[in-house]
């Protein structure tokens, strides 16, 4: 759907890291081609191989490079494509160079997972989506990727853009969320500003969809585990943000460790011939995860490597990361007859003109300057830009009055006033980078990362006193620490704790079963809260955690993820009251892990829980779909985020309420900041399809706008559906809208719907 969105507020930014850009030297695409065919035609079968392999280096190396163990004869002899985790501009350049002593003399590609920053930090890219700010979701991806392209990187394996209903899994800490509408844009506006202007640029870096497809979705949120989807569900839910970085013009997608309905994701035709390479016309190349192409052996669908090398390379999977599969195997199967040359020669082909793109046939070590590495990495508006996404991305669940003052306990009043921040993560360092995160050799982080207890010291006024005590630790069970930590709350007027996960309990292979706060972290709450005194807590995450005693009976709760570099700043300008919180979460917060999964976009069932009545009694849940032990609802809903201004929404208006096939439709209504603080709202459409040739969601979200409105000021605002908007795939798996009646929901969250129409589709 169009959505008539104001202030794209990019432009000064965009400015600023161009500044110094190399433009692309790359060829003009029609002179690629000839290219690309001319070096086929000189290529060894090994070397092609070559170019379709991808080997690790030592990136936590600090010493010389010594390429001990560093492939340096396949290297030599051209029998490499790419690199990955080899960093900084010299050891790229390094590398390179081996590459340059071999016989044809193509470059080679370096990957690396920069998936939230690169030097600087910014916050996880699960926070970055709760921003729902799309500029500075695109900003941020950019300064990873000029970052990166200064340190020798020509490539991320990022954006993740797999769709995550279960917190259990602790990759959902690396997508966006939950809904394929939000994940869609996002996934867009990452693929843009991982690849800037264009490819060739040296401040641009090329991007890769993953995990193609469905990993999210890995049973019982254990990760690397098999997903079992109707084929509805795959294109309506977990394919969309595929498409869409697409559409954004992605360079690479990366194939996935799960096996999709039986078929492992490496050896499946259906995604990377069918719809990748076919109906969706991706003109790039797919890489292998690591290692999953030999991983085909074990999930049973193949009976060695060799079988493995000829299913993936059928199947449309290009590269070969660390499996050697291709490497071994690949040249036996075409001499065999059992692979078609043809399907080798597309491979390369596809790897070999993004090399072209990037220029690196002019200058195979464009992308490796010290020189230009130093400047941009210590770019002082980098952090600024991830300090700002930092407050943009933080929380805000709860904000309820203190008893005494009849005050939201935030923003907090500091003033002659004695403040206790008590917690395991108040003085951590690292973990504010969450998962992930780069690490880049010899970087003192201890001076680089702001901590949260730095942060808020630096900013209170002379008169406000900041006491501190850990409590506990965030694992295990020694409770020592509780006494220092009720003492220190006794003395102070506020406490502001800060609980939650380590970094590394997140990420890649860091499935919980239980989503508690870790540790003993629940019972230090209660001790502290047993004093009497107002608590802020602030939950540090990758993942949405059930903290279901704090949620009930603390005051006030921002959740902050893992913000990055700036992380201290960023909570002390949210706790201060100079930045106003406007982030909404993109992840239903779940009770309980029995609730899992617990999203929105849920269909309604034969039985579904009554609505309460005008009263707010709740009806008989007899035989309804429910829960004897717990509601429905989740704890915290998709799109829920306070502020500390508030906002009235008014005046619905629909310029028609039938409307045919090839009409528009334009919703209006005006928005009011009531407060007294200048704030931005994020104002949610959902629609509900009544009836289908397939039943519909009970909501989906069809459009938002984020906008920054002064005390008192209104705005009317307009969203526009068309047919698009309300397509699906019906019963035959066809794209259509289908005629009939629909509702219309204008709110500032899932559950907090504030106008309501309806409208009908006309035959
Ligand atoms: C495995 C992960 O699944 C993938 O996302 C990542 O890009 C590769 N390892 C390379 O580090």
């Amino acid at each position: 759907m169009q959505n008539t969105c104001p202030s794209i507020r990019r432009r000064a930014l965009a400015g600023l890291l161009l500044a110094s850009v190399v433009p692309g030297v790359r060829a003009a695409g029609s002179d690629i081609e000839p290219r690309v065919e001319a070096l086929l035609q000189q290529m060894t079968q090994e070397e092609k191989i070559g170019q379709l392999t991808q080997y690790s280096g030592n990136w936590n190396a600090t010493g010389p490079v010594t390429f001990k163990g560093s492939h340096q004869d396949h290297l030599l002899a051209g029998r490499v494509g790419a690199m990955l985790n080899v960093l900084g501009a010299e050891r790229t350049r390094a590398y390179q160079a081996l590459a340059m002593q071999s016989r044809l003399k193509i470059p080679l590609l370096f990957g690396q997972d920069v998936i939230h920053g690169y030097q600087t930090t910014f916050p996880i890219p699960l926070a970055e989506a709760a921003s729902w700010d799309l500029p500075a979701i695109e900003q941020s991806a950019r300064i990873a990727a000029t970052e990166a392209a200064a340190s020798g990187i020509h490539w991320t394996f990022a954006p993740m853009v797999d769709i995550a209903r279960d917190p259990r899994w602790g990759r959902v800490m690396e997508g966006a969320g939950e809904d394929p509408y939000l994940g869609s844009k996002i996934a867009f506006a990452r693929v843009k500003g991982f690849q800037g202007r264009q490819l060739g640029d040296t401040d641009a870096v090329m991007a890769t969809a993953k995990h193609f497809a469905a990993y999210g979705a890995a049973q019982g949120g254990r990760d690397y585990n098999s997903v079992d989807t109707s084929e509805r569900l795959l294109r309506e839910v977990y394919l969309p943000p595929f498409k869409a970085a697409v559409d954004a013009g992605v360079a690479t997608f990366m194939n996935a460790f799960n096996d999709l309905n039986g078929i492992p994701a490496n050896g499946s035709a259906l995604l990377q011939r069918d719809i990748l390479k076919g109906a969706w016309a991706f003109k790039g190349f797919v890489v292998s995860d690591w290692g999953s192409i030999g991983e085909m052996v074990a999930h049973g669908y193949v009976k060695d490597q060799r079988d493995a090398a000829r299913a993936a390379i059928t199947a449309g999977s290009d590269m070969d990361m660390e499996s050697t599969a291709y490497r071994d195997h690949l040249g036996a199967l075409v001499r065999d007859g059992q692979v078609a040359q043809s399907l080798v020669d597309d491979a390369v082909k596809r790897v070999l003109r993004k090399k072209f793109e990037l220029g690196l046939f002019e200058d195979p070590y464009r992308f490796s300057d010290a020189a230009r590495e130093q400047a941009v990495l210590a770019r002082p508006e980098h952090r600024q830009a991830a300090r700002a996404m930092a407050a943009k991305s933080i929380v805000l669940l709860k904000n309820e009055p203190w008893p005494a003052t009849k005050q939201p306990l935030l923003p907090l009043q500091p003033q002659g006033k004695t403040i206790a921040f008590i917690g395991p993560l108040v003085k951590a360092v690292e973990d504010n980078h969450g998962a992930w995160a780069i690490r880049i050799p010899g970087l003192d982080y201890s001076k680089f990362i702001v901590t949260q207890w730095d942060g808020l010291k630096q900013r209170l006024p002379a008169d406000a006193r900041l006491l501190y005590a850990k409590g506990s630790d965030i694992q295990g069970d020694r409770r020592d620490g509780f006494a220092e930590a009720v003492a220190v709350a006794r003395q102070a007027d506020v406490v502001v704790m800060s609980l939650g996960e380590s970094a590394d309990m997140s990420g890649e292979a860091k499935s919980r079963a239980d989503l508690g706060l870790p540790g003993v972290q629940d019972e230090l709450v209660q001790a502290v809260h047993a004093t009497g005194k107002p608590v802020v807590l602030l939950v540090n995450a990758g993942r949405p955690l059930t903290f279901n005693w704090a949620a009930e009976r603390v005051n006030a709760i921002a959740y902050t993820w893992w913000l990055g570099t700036e992380a201290g700043n960023a909570i002390a300008d949210v706790l201060l009251g100079e930045h106003n919180p406007s982030a909404r979460l993109p992840i239903s917060f779940p009770r309980s892990v029995g609730q899992i999964p617990v999203f929105y976009s849920h269909f309604n069932t034969g039985r579904p829980v009554p609505p309460p009545d005008a009263s707010g009694a709740a009806g008989s849940q007899a035989f309804r779909s429910h829960y004897i032990d717990s509601p429905n609802a989740p704890r915290y809903a998709f799109g829920h985020g306070l502020s500390y201004t508030q906002f009235a929404y008014s005046d619905l208006r629909l310029d028609k309420t039938r409307l045919a096939l090839t009409d528009t439709l334009t919703v209006r209504f005006t928005l009011r900041n009531t407060g007294a603080r200048a704030g931005d709202e994020v104002v949610q459409l959902y629609l509900r399809d009544r009836v289908g040739s397939v039943v519909r969601p009970v909501q989906e979200l069809k459009g938002f706008q984020k906008l920054h409105l002064q005390p008192g000021q209104s705005r009317e605002l307009s969203f526009v559906i068309d047919r698009e908007t309300l397509s699906f795939h019906n019963h035959r798996l066809q794209w259509v809208a289908e005629p009939g009646e629909f509702d219309l929901m204008v709110g500032a969250a899932s559950d907090d719907i504030r106008l309501r129409a309806s409208f009908e589709l006309l035959e």
